[in-house]
């Protein structure tokens, strides 16, 4: 599933849509934006053409598109549909089959799975019409994403609400498939933190995206998901469960809780490698000209794992900045990994704290595969795939 389709409809929350759009991308998908006539009214075509990075299509009639991509065209491109904000107006066109706008003809004429994401006054989402219109929809499997229930910008309070943008992705992504049900995946992400006085602290730049999205794929494909999780600053994946760690050593024990009831585990984590001998008990002062800190070596959680008598499946990570081949395969024997993930982190625009990824897999049994880069979500849903399909 990489195209979707969103649909705006003429509501006031299409402001929320801006957001939307940009997180939809965040998890991999292309998008195109249809909007109303009406939609326009609430923000303008530019904004969401400047947010998806295409030209927004409004006009049934509009020769150039026709040209281009035509309402068909649109209506093949999209992997699925997702229509956010939809009005009850909207709501019945789709219920009653018409087709006299571009998104209404493209949603008559797509194969795609429809999602729509409602919202309207309370009292028009109770009205009998909208909820027998609503019925037929969910008759015919289109997804009803929320509303939500709460304070509206009328000044009523009720269901209609629109919910929020990573809300309706959650909803958006559940489970795809059911390929890992029963399966028990314990997954590190983050980083470490390793005091050196009360204030002052050793780190790295792990921002702790791809482990979460891995948890999140997992999760999707029916996996219960234990994610062992650094300071970060991301949202936990509904259906995910965190245990929230700051230094190695806690790390490695929230980990060796966890595993024995685990299949799958998966070190994601930039775990800080050494750590200062001793903490200052009190902030350092800046009087010598010269410090040092004598460091000591930290637990070697994967190590730790693999060595296991009963090791659950082992995914390793190797963040290298040079020789990654040769570091990463090293890694895989020395630890007794099934399998290890090489990204080159000194390449611009992947690896640390970026948006996108690209993986080279080596396996135990000599295989490669490479996971061209792309968005974190979608190499995380490319890896859990891969680890699916050679192991289980
Ligand atoms: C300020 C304003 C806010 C509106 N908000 C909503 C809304 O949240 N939900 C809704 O169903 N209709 C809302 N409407 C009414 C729709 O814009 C109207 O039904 C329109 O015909 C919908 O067209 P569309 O479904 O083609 O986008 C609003 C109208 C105005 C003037």
């Amino acid at each position: 599933m990489k195209n979707i389709l969103l649909g705006i409809t003429g509501g006031i929350a299409a402001y929320k849509s801006v957001e939307l759009c940009r997180r939809l991308r965040d998890v991999g998908y292309q998008v195109r934006v249809v909007m109303t006539a009406s939609a326009t009214e609430f923000v303008t075509p530019l904004t969401f053409q400047a947010v998806s990075g295409f030209p927004v299509h409004r006009d049934i009639f509009d020769e150039a598109a026709e040209a281009a991509m035509g309402h068909i065209e649109l209506a093949r491109w999209a992997d699925r549909i997702l229509i956010a904000p939809t009005t009850a107006d909207f709501i019945a066109k789709l219920a009653h089959g018409l087709a006299d706008d571009l998104l209404s003809t493209i949603c008559l004429a797509s194969q795609a799975s429809i999602s729509i994401a409602p919202a309207m006054n309370q009292q028009m989402w109770q009205a009998e019409a909208t909820q027998a219109n609503l019925q037929q929809l969910i008759q015919r499997k289109v997804q009803i994403i929320g509303p939500g229930v709460g304070d509206q910008a009328c000044g009523e309070q009720g269901p209609g609400r629109m919910l929020e943008p990573l809300a309706i992705i959650d909803e958006l992504l559940q489970p795809v498939s059911q390929a890992l049900a029963g399966q028990h995946w314990l997954i590190t992400a983050g980083p470490t933190r390793e005091a050196i006085d009360p204030v002052r602290f050793l780190s790295n730049n792990s921002s702790g995206k791809m482990g979460y999205a891995i948890a999140k794929a997992a999760q999707r494909m029916g996996a219960k998901v234990t994610l062992v999780s650094g300071p970060v600053s991301i949202d936990v994946p509904a259906g995910v469960s965190r245990v929230a760690v700051v230094t190695a050593e806690q790390m490695e024990q929230a980990v060796m809780q966890q595993v024995s009831d685990a299949d799958v585990f998966v070190a994601c984590a930039a775990v800080a490698d050494y750590k200062p001998a001793a903490i200052a008990e009190q902030k350092i002062k800046k009087n010598a000209k010269t410090m040092e800190i004598k460091l000591i070596k930290n637990p070697d959680i994967l190590q730790q794992v693999g060595a296991l008598k009963n090791k659950p499946l082992c995914i390793g990570f190797a963040a290298e900045t040079e020789n990654v081949e040769y570091y990463a395969k090293d890694k895989l024997q020395r630890k007794n990994l099934d399998m290890i993930c090489a990204n080159n982190v000194a390449k611009k625009d992947i690896g640390f704290d970026s948006e996108e990824n690209e993986l080279v897999l080596y396996c135990k049994n000599g295989d490669s595969v490479a996971l061209d880069q792309n968005a974190k979500y979608t190499i995380a849903s490319d890896l859990v795939s891969e680890i699916k399909n050679r192991f289980f």
